[in-house]
């Protein structure tokens, strides 16, 4: 009955384990939640009161398909402010969330025969992006030895004739790793030599630690603005998740082509999230500082909690907020019924014997791996971690 591509997509795993403690947590079980993908903070006062104006003003009718104006002009004005980069309007398209720019973007540029390198551990929803045009993803392995960044050398050897595109995700979810302007430029000047797009997910931007200083792909030089597109959002920097405001920068033709997908599919994003995205770029910033502080914060302690654990290795990430210890130690154990064969039976011995919920590495093609979240206060981070110590103190 179902088309021949629902074969290639499965149902994203980091959504199954927090739809599984939601269950829990509604029934009344005390979960400590890490594996969720957003900030635990309120959206900021300022920006809440924006979409509340944007409804009392009656700003509730469609927009502009690709965004209105105003909202793209803020966007242009964080780029040159933030990035040092110039975009026009007609270079900007917001979409509901930076997950519809990912799918406008791909069915835009991609199609079958092409490939497209994807750096792993990587994202859950590159892959299934990538395989619905029908092109087809070359998975370029990273761990831990590079703080899980991919190198010239294997940049190189994975390109191919066929390689249409690279999907950078900097900082990463789920390594947290960030590249520098020093590790981009080698990979940028290999990417241009080959004629390759690069497709570059910023939206952990903002949660980057330890005074790492962010470089946009596209500002590496000139020329990256007609073979890269950016792709940002609201949902991370001012904790926005639920308001679905994504936006995506790059050459007027793909930017268009993109816009024409979107107008035959959402219309536009909704009309009351983009006024309140407008007040978020434009505002005072001054909570990003604050809640950037608290996570940065929120990483040591939940990092030197999992380094407690034996056998438990992890980076010290520099972005997002995630860590992604490696397990391996701990797979082939078992107490009592428990068998641990894999990180989905890691995850789902931890959700059950001690209510912490993370998530199973497998789906960032990180078999060996669990994600932790630190979107989690500093109790509940010492109450998880607390809880897991013990849960894997039992594993024999
Ligand atoms: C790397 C990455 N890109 C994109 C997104 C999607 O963000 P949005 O809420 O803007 O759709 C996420 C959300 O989890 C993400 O982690």
């Amino acid at each position: 009955m179902l088309a021949e591509r629902m074969s290639l997509i499965g149902t994203s795993p980091t959504l199954a384990v927090s739809g599984k403690a939601k269950e829990m947590i509604a029934r009344g079980v005390d979960v400590v939640d890490f594996s969720v993908g957003e900030p635990d903070f309120d959206t900021p006062e300022p920006i809440k009161r924006a979409g509340i104006t944007a409804i009392e003003d009656n700003f509730t009718r469609y927009t502009a398909s690709s965004g209105t104006l105003d909202l793209r002009r803020a966007i242009c004005e964080k780029f040159r402010q933030d990035n040092q980069l110039s975009y026009e309007p007609d270079e900007i398209i917001v979409s509901t969330g930076a997950k519809q720019c990912l799918y406008n973007l791909a069915m835009a540029l991609l199609e079958t025969g092409d490939e497209v390198l994807l750096p792993t551990p990587c994202w859950v929803s590159y892959e299934p992006q990538i395989s619905l045009t029908g092109a087809a993803p070359v998975f370029l392995k990273t761990d831990a030895a590079t703080g899980f960044r991919i190198t010239p050398d294997a940049l190189r050897a994975a390109i191919t004739p066929k390689t249409k595109a690279l999907i950078l995700n900097n900082p990463s979810n789920p390594t947290g790793a960030a590249y520098s302007r020093e590790q981009l430029e080698p990979l940028a000047e290999i990417l241009a030599e080959k004629g390759i797009w690069v497709i570059v997910d910023e939206i952990y931007e903002k949660l980057v630690y330890d005074g790492f200083a962010f470089t946009s792909f596209a500002a590496l030089s000139p020329a990256w603005k007609d073979r890269c597109v950016l792709i940002n959002g609201v949902s991370k920097t001012y904790a926005m998740t639920g308001w679905r405001i994504g936006y995506a920068a790059g050459p007027r033709e793909v930017i268009s082509a993109m816009g024409k997908i979107q107008s035959h599919s959402t219309s536009n994003a909704n009309s009351i999230a983009q006024r309140a995205a407008q007040a978020a770029i434009l505002g005072p910033q001054e909570e990003i500082a604050r809640m950037r502080a608290a996570f940065e914060k929120r990483r040591d302690l939940m990092l030197s909690r999992l380094l407690e654990i034996p056998g438990v290795t992890c980076p010290k990430p520099q972005g997002a907020f995630y860590l992604l210890p490696d397990w391996r130690a701990y797979l082939g154990r078992h107490c009592g019924a428990w068998e641990i064969q894999t990180s989905i039976d890691l995850a789902a011995y931890f959700l059950e014997e001690a209510h912490v919920a993370v998530v199973p590495g497998v789906g960032f093609r990180a078999p060996e791996h669990l994600r932790f979240s630190y979107a989690s206060s500093p109790d509940r981070i010492e109450e998880g971690m607390r809880r897991v110590r013990e849960a894997a103190a039992k594993l024999e």
